[in-house]
């Protein structure tokens, strides 16, 4: 299996974390290619839960060579933490984990910003993280970033790390606040540089050996479409592409290295921070959904909104990133529902809409137009094939696969790693 690429279809948290630490099984590599440590990806094995936000998932797989892409914004203290829990609960990456010499790396003051930005929107806050993705990637395309490389440099780091805080303290001296200590920040870096080092390398030419040698690679994604900075609620979005078409800025493989995309989609809608959600529920079923759903934010443990599977988002998410499968995730959740609602339209000021308006406030006021399934109350966590599915379970998620054009390649019943029913070639017409 040469080239995969798993990205969410909708805001964050579909379960992409799951889905990778099945496919990392037969990969050589699992490579994160955008976003940072916003990103909070659960992985269950037996008892133990892993939250992992800048390692890639594969980190678990004992034989799995772990990159970060040139594309991800690199927090060294979290990713050093990170290394060294899962080293304290018996996983080494020694000789598993290589990070872009070409990583742009978060530093303190990108979190104090994130942080000061977010109160200066004041009511039109975004809701950020606060991990500081935002002021980072603004660095970047402003070309006034670190990088990886440069941290790997401390003779050179202090000049160019004066020259690139010029502009953010131009801006707090206005605002009346203390400037960056450049002097503090580079002691703080020092040593977090020398932690990383042995794992700093040209990720690019390894991974386009790999993939020229035919060995399977993975690329994951964090966040989701509706976050993507191009095609996502902008400006309630993150800051990098979400799906496949950032892997190859993201890590230097070429776009036709990519050969299967994998959607991640969760059997309902879930978003947590500012932005659209037209079908959002407040009512018991929202409650049921967060309830059943655990859904409470991996990396912020913010409690997400929930609501009904808003098809609008995941058909766009499915057509422009090309999906060539869908995981769908957590159907289990909806066990218990009397009724299951799925929303196939919007309304906006009485006119059928078929795609995501482009201004956010437009696509807060669209009105859903729901089609309505009838619900199950089996318990459905032991189904294994998809005839031991309730019969009304079949249908909706029959009607999910009909509508994305798309096959359903796996469907989550349960948190557990075994918790899933294959399908592989998508569920036949007519089953
Ligand atoms: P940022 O990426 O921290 O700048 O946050 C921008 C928006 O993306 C906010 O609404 C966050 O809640 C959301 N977000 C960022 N990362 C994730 C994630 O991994 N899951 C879900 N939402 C996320």
């Amino acid at each position: 299996m040469p080239v995969t690429c798993v990205y969410g279809m909708q805001w964050g948290d579909e379960g992409k974390g799951r889905i990778v630490d099945l496919l990392a099984a037969e990969s050589d590599f699992v490579v994160r290619y955008q976003g940072g440590a916003n990103a909070g990806h659960t992985v269950i094995v037996g008892e133990e839960k892993y939250v992992l936000h800048l390692l890639p998932s594969g980190a678990i797989q004992p034989a799995t060579i772990n990159v970060i892409g040139n594309g991800v914004v690199v927090d060294p203290w979290v990713l050093i933490e990170e290394i060294d829990e899962l080293a304290g609960r018996g996983i080494s990456l020694d000789g598993r984990l290589l990070i872009s010499d070409r990583a742009h790396v978060v530093l303190p003051h990108h979190k104090t910003m994130d942080q000061a930005l977010e109160a200066l929107r004041g009511a039109d806050a975004l809701g950020t993280t606060s991990r500081g993705i935002g002021p980072a990637y603004g660095d970047k395309f402003r070309r006034a970033g670190m990088r990886v490389a440069d941290l790997l440099k401390p003779h050179r780091y202090e000049d160019l790390l004066q020259a690139n805080t010029g502009a953010w303290n131009a801006i707090l001296d206005k605002a009346g606040l203390d400037p960056i200590d450049v002097a503090s920040v580079i002691e703080e870096t020092r040593a977090v540089g020398e932690r990383l080092r042995p794992y700093a390398a040209d990720v690019t030419t390894i991974l386009l050996e790999a993939w020229k040698a035919g060995r399977p690679i993975l690329a994951e994604g964090a966040q989701g479409f509706g976050l993507d900075v191009d095609h996502g609620s902008y400006p309630f979005v993150t800051s990098s592409t979400t799906g496949p078409a950032g892997v190859s800025a993201g890590t230097g493989l070429p776009p036709r290295a990519l050969d299967r995309v994998v959607g991640i989609v969760k059997a309902y809608t879930t978003r947590v921070g500012a932005g659209p959600f037209p079908t959002k529920d407040t009512g018991p079923a929202g409650v049921h959904l967060a309830k059943a759903g655990h859904e409470f934010g991996a990396t912020t443990g913010r409690p997400r909104d929930c609501g009904w599977f808003d098809a609008v988002l995941a058909r766009r998410a499915a057509f422009t990133q090309g999906a060539t499968s869908v995981c769908l995730m957590k159907l289990d959740c909806l066990s218990g529902m009397d009724e299951i609602k799925l929303c196939t339209a919007y309304e906006l000021d009485g006119v059928r809409v078929d795609a995501p308006p482009a201004w956010a406030g437009d696509w807060e006021r669209c009105e859903p137009v729901y089609e309505s399934f009838a619900g199950w109350t089996e318990d459905i966590g032991g189904a294994r094939r998809f005839e031991d599915l309730p019969a009304t379970a079949q249908t909706y998620v029959r009607r999910i696969q009909e509508i994305l054009e798309t096959p359903v390649e796996v469907i989550s019943v349960g948190a557990e790693r075994e918790r899933f029913i294959p399908l592989v070639e998508g569920i036949p017409v007519g089953v």
